[in-house]
């Protein structure tokens, strides 16, 4: 039986940290094994912030390094630049002829990027969840690893598959968000104010890169409050947060042992912040140690892009001479 095609993408706009590992990256190296992957990093959806030229390879390198270290085998799965694709930015064309204005003007990350980029509303960032339906529908895969921060994106992948299908003839299959065991993941920042991302709240955000006294230092510094009052009580999303992360890094035991102590009122929250520090340490440093030493080898990580992009590209011909076909846009 053939396997279920996978598709996901990083955008390469910065340091990685512990929202995309837990909400995407912890997910692509449990499917590589029984799944036909193709994972990328998004240096097209990057451009939309016009980020220096001189700092675009860097990025993409980096996030590519940091995807490896964490445990993605490029022999199992397909990892490749978008921009190496040039099917997805012609999946992309067709698209837009079926996508409209006013659903694009709509979407609430648009409205969000309008407010923090005044300055700077360019098309790339209203037409943004039509090229990532590209990624996508480019190798017509069935499931998309991705956090929750995504999902309305896919939902929109959704309805274009959808209406293409509708226009010219059953072709898209409509990608779902993967999620193990039910659950998408949001890691929220530190300082309780939002997610944790790549450009925003930079001190309450955890990199794969961080060093080990950075680290220590943010998780000290992290939102907390009075303690509970009474047993049982229902936790601020901030403290439900630094569980999560306790239960993503520490061992079952320790992270039972300070949820008693918060049913019972007594938990100290130093001590429990003390703990993940320690574990978030050893979770991350092997991590960053892997990723810097990939990092030097540019070689290697050219290598490994040239041979994704070929599997990526083979697999992007197929659909998209399909999609001509059914569009009409072919004569020979
Ligand atoms: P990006 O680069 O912002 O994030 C990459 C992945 O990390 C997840 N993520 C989080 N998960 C949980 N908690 C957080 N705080 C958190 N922050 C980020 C994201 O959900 C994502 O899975 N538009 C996408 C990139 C993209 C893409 C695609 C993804 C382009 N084309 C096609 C899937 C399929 C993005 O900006 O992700």
């Amino acid at each position: 039986m053939s396997k279920e095609i996978v598709v996901s993408g990083i955008r390469s706009t910065g340091y990685l940290h512990l929202g995309n590992y837990f909400g995407a990256i912890q997910n692509y190296i449990k499917m590589q094994e029984d799944y036909n992957c193709y994972f990328f990093v998004a240096d097209y959806h990057s451009l939309t912030t016009h980020p220096n030229p001189k700092d675009l390879k860097a990025n993409v390198f980096r996030v590519l390094a940091e995807n490896i270290a964490s445990g993605l085998d490029p022999n199992k799965v397909a990892l490749y630049a978008q921009s190496d694709v040039p099917g997805i930015p012609e999946l992309f064309l067709l698209l837009n002829m079926i996508v409209y204005k006013g659903e694009l003007e709509k979407v609430p990350t648009f409205k969000d990027k309008v407010r923090l980029q005044p300055d700077n509303v360019n098309a790339g960032l209203l037409t943004y969840p039509v090229l990532m339906a590209a990624d996508i529908l480019i190798h017509r895969a069935l499931k998309v690893p991705v956090g929750k921060d995504q999902e309305q994106h896919l939902e929109m992948a959704r309805n274009f598959a959808q209406r293409f299908n509708n226009r010219y003839g059953e072709f898209f299959p409509e990608p779902q968000v993967f999620r193990f065991n039910n659950d998408t993941v949001k890691i929220m920042s530190l300082d309780g104010i939002g997610k944790m991302s790549k450009s925003e709240n930079v001190n309450a955000t955890i990199y794969l890169s961080d060093e080990d006294d950075v680290i220590r230092k943010k998780i000290m510094k992290a939102k907390t409050d009075g303690g509970p009052t009474e047993p049982n009580m229902e936790m601020p999303d901030f403290i439900q947060n630094l569980f999560l992360l306790l239960e993503l890094t520490a061992t079952p035991e320790t992270t039972a042992s300070f949820r008693a102590a918060y049913a019972n009122c007594n938990i100290r929250y130093g001590d429990m912040k003390k703990q993940l520090a320690e574990d978030m340490v050893n979770f991350v440093r092997p991590i960053r140690e892997k990723a810097a030493e990939l990092q030097k080898d540019e070689t290697l990580l050219r290598k490994i892009l040239k041979e994704g992009a070929e599997k990526a590209n083979e697999s992007a011909a197929k659909t998209i001479s399909g999609a001509r076909k059914l569009v009409g846009v072919d004569y020979y």
